[in-house]
């Protein structure tokens, strides 16, 4: 799909790797609207490239509603949507304390399950009564997993069942939408420089991106965002969760 002129939203992106896929679409044409619970951020960014950032919880069906109307209300209805916002939670299932507290984990369900559910059925939802654009396509939807999906560490249960749930969402879905020419892909980073990774010991930062075997480094929000350029511009990518970790296969701890 070609960006210039066409309307996007970007889960997260308030910072890490929504923000930096905020500004290759924003460089790339897009309208671009900034959802995230950050409301701070988002708009910060929103201003450094020219579009908008909206506060919203992506786990909750209102304020994910109100957040597409406005987005629509400002760009038309988006044919893009790259779902970004996602938190991590480490825990045993049974730590020192007990069991792990079972809110604790169904909220990193809600966020990163369900508020990837919530926006894809919103954006879809608008998307589909759009002209089809060249080729057939109506609009592109990637979302975010994890190398975690297929070797989550122990302590990342709620993590990892989280993000292989979203490797579930995305053929159905791409299914789903085939008829109406809005593909479906996800992304399965391994380990990305952003604030997420940044709260962690410079040390613990090194060993990790040490253990990366080519480039043996932590990932660039840079070049998360220039795959999911990729995908937009690639209409035969459908229906596929691509790893994009180096070669990065993650031990049981
Ligand atoms: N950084 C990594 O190494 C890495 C690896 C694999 C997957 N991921 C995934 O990539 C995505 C982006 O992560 P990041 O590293 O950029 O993290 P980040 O913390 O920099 O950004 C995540 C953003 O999501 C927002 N957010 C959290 N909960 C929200 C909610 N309920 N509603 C709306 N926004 C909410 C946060 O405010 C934040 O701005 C996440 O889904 C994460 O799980 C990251």
């Amino acid at each position: 799909m070609r960006t210039e002129g066409i309307a996007a939203i970007v889960t997260g992106g308030g910072s890490g790797l929504g923000a930096a896929t905020g500004r290759a679409l924003a460089a790339a044409g897009a309208k671009v609207a900034l959802l995230d619970l950050n409301e701070a951020g988002a708009a910060a960014v929103a201003a450094e490239i020219g579009g908008i950032g909206i506060g919203c919880d992506v786990s909750d069906a209102r304020s994910a509603e109100a957040a597409v109307a406005h987005a629509a209300e400002a760009h038309g209805p988006a044919r893009i949507l790259v779902n970004c916002a996602g938190v991590v939670n480490a825990g045993r299932i049974v730590g020192r304390k007990g069991p792990l507290d079972l809110a604790a984990y169904a909220r990193v369900i809600e966020i990163n399950l369900i508020g990837t559910f919530n926006l894809m059925r919103l954006v879809a939802a608008g998307a589909l009564p759009l002209d089809p654009l060249e080729g057939g396509e109506r609009g592109v939807i990637v979302s975010t997993a994890s190398v975690a999906a297929y070797e989550g560490q122990i302590g990342q249960a709620a993590y990892a069942s989280s993000k292989a749930a979203v490797v579930g969402l995305t053929l159905p879905a791409a299914r789903e939408f085939a008829p109406a020419g809005i593909r479906v892909c996800a992304i399965a980073p391994g380990l990305f420089e952003t604030p997420m990774m940044k709260g962690l010991p410079q040390e613990v930062q090194d060993s990790l991106g040490a253990a990366v075997p080519f480039p043996p480094r932590l990932g660039r929000p840079e070049e998360y965002a220039a795959l999911v350029m990729a995908i937009l511009a690639n209409p035969m990518m459908n229906g596929e969760v691509i790893r994009l970790d180096g070669a990065l296969r993650m031990q049981a701890k």
